[in-house]
């Protein structure tokens, strides 16, 4: 089932050369952050590139409910009127935040030190994750929650009127459990201090220094220490959203395995903790090349070059993951083109996203005549070198965009279609993802067309 509405089956078919310029929508990480910081800040946050998937527009209804006034100008230009650390309203409604666990986790953490109560609810795969992760450290605030069995949505919060400051250790590889702490130690007087094993996404961290908050950040041998000083008064931006490199990952590896390819992503957000892909995939072989370097609000932003390239199978250890754990899936994807075998360890996490990714990418590429080996945290990809992927299969995408994306990818360079049994749910991250795709000579089409 799509997230909103009727399943829309989609088949991609093996495609001359893409060319051309991919123009993908700004970062989804920072889109939310945007959105969120701005409503917490004193003014007028101007934001420019936003995405305007359904995962950032659910973030900016639930905004508009906790009473900040958000404002859509017209191609991607928004503004946030914010209403201060502390200074959100109660919502009269439930919070329906769709698919997205980066918002419905980022908005309990920002609200869970406020005397506020709020319900949280999701589409079917959301309702379906873990939220305890978010709950746990949230309760050591006084934050109170009730949701369903394992800690799911819907699920209810009972914001704290007397917050207390924490010192957290995140337990997973997690930059929304992360986030969510900072968030709610806005409100907390002192210092609430975050501690994470391996460094993640800091995009959380950068922001909330830019709007003027008092950010500390340490490598210990405890790991990365992260040190808010509580209750500042959060200065409206303006913000420059950079092209997001998760979504950038389906033009450049579709052109990677698509014989005679060459294909240009400019202004992609290059930040260390979300780069981990294109590293991985110069390893295997792959001819990428990044043009034009420069620092865009704040954030490296470069253009990325991807041409066709004979690819090797490659370990790609643990260590990566947190730098490209949205990755995975296109990745399992390229690794059937490489020659030999990819190993991705350190994936668990990829069990608990939209979908559980390891499993969905394995049966998927199963049924594409690819052999997989897979266990609770890896993930086995036996590559069968450049055109030698049979495809004809149907994949299950589990209201997931990603698996959605990367299967139609699949099928752009396999001998037979591959079909996928809902590609709906690209919207929340890739709204255009089809007509760019297209746009580049990729043949992708909908069984209904
Ligand atoms: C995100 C963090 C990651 C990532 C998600 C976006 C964020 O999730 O998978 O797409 O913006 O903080 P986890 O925190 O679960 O690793």
């Amino acid at each position: 089932m799509s997230s909103h509405g009727a399943p829309i089956p989609m088949t991609s078919r093996k495609s001359d050369p893409l060319r051309g310029e991919a123009r993908v929508p700004g970062d989804k990480s920072i889109s939310h952050r945007s959105l969120i910081l701005g409503a917490l800040s004193v003014g007028e946050t101007r934001i420019n590139g936003l995405l305007e998937g359904q995962d950032v527009l659910d973030t900016g209804r639930a905004m508009r409910a906790f009473g900040a006034e958000v404002t859509d100008h017209g191609e991607g230009n928004w503004s946030v009127h914010g209403v201060g650390v502390g200074g959100f309203a109660e919502p009269d409604q439930v919070i329906d935040c769709g698919n997205s666990g980066t918002g419905v986790r980022l908005i309990m953490g920002a609200m869970a030190t406020s005397p506020i109560a709020a319900t949280f609810t999701g589409d079917a795969s959301l309702n379906g994750r873990p939220m305890g992760r978010i709950t746990d450290p949230l309760a050591l605030f006084g934050a109170q929650s009730y949701g369903r069995s394992g800690g799911r949505l819907p699920l209810t919060i009972l914001g704290t009127a007397e917050p207390v400051p924490v010192r957290y250790n995140v337990p997973m590889p997690s930059a929304q459990v992360k986030s969510a702490v900072l968030l709610a130690g806005l409100n907390a007087p002192g210092q609430t201090i975050v501690v994470e094993q391996e460094a993640t996404r800091d995009h959380t961290e950068r922001m909330l220094t830019g709007f003027g908050a008092v950010v500390d950040v340490e490598q210990t041998d405890e790991g990365r220490v992260i040190t808010l000083t509580g209750q500042p008064e959060l200065q409206a931006q303006d913000i420059v959203v950079p092209r997001d490199p998760s979504s950038a990952a389906f033009p450049v590896c579709a052109a990677l395995i698509v014989e005679g390819s060459d294909v240009l992503v400019p202004g992609i957000g290059l930040n260390p903790t979300r780069a981990g892909l294109f590293a991985t995939l110069r390893e295997m072989g792959a001819d990428l090349a990044y043009e034009n370097e420069r620092v865009e609000g704040g954030e490296p932003v470069a253009d990325l070059r991807a041409k066709f390239s004979d690819l090797k199978g490659i370990e790609v250890p643990p260590a990566c993951a947190a730098s490209m754990i949205d990755e995975y899936p296109i990745l399992s994807v390229v690794a059937a083109f490489a020659e030999g075998r990819t190993v991705m360890r350190g994936v668990k996490e990829l069990r608990v996203k939209e979908s559980d990714r390891i499993d969905a990418m394995a049966r998927g590429l199963e049924a594409c005549g690819v052999t997989i080996e897979e266990d609770e945290d890896t993930l086995i990809v036996h590559g069968m070198g450049a055109g030698g992927v049979p495809g004809g299969g149907t994949c299950a995408t589990h209201l997931d965009h990603r698996i959605a994306m990367s299967f139609l990818c699949l099928g752009m360079a396999t001998r037979k279609p591959v079909s996928i049994d809902d590609g709906g749910p690209i919207a929340t991250s890739f709204p255009i993802f089809e007509d760019l795709m297209a746009g580049l000579g990729a043949q992708i089409t909908r069984a209904n067309r």
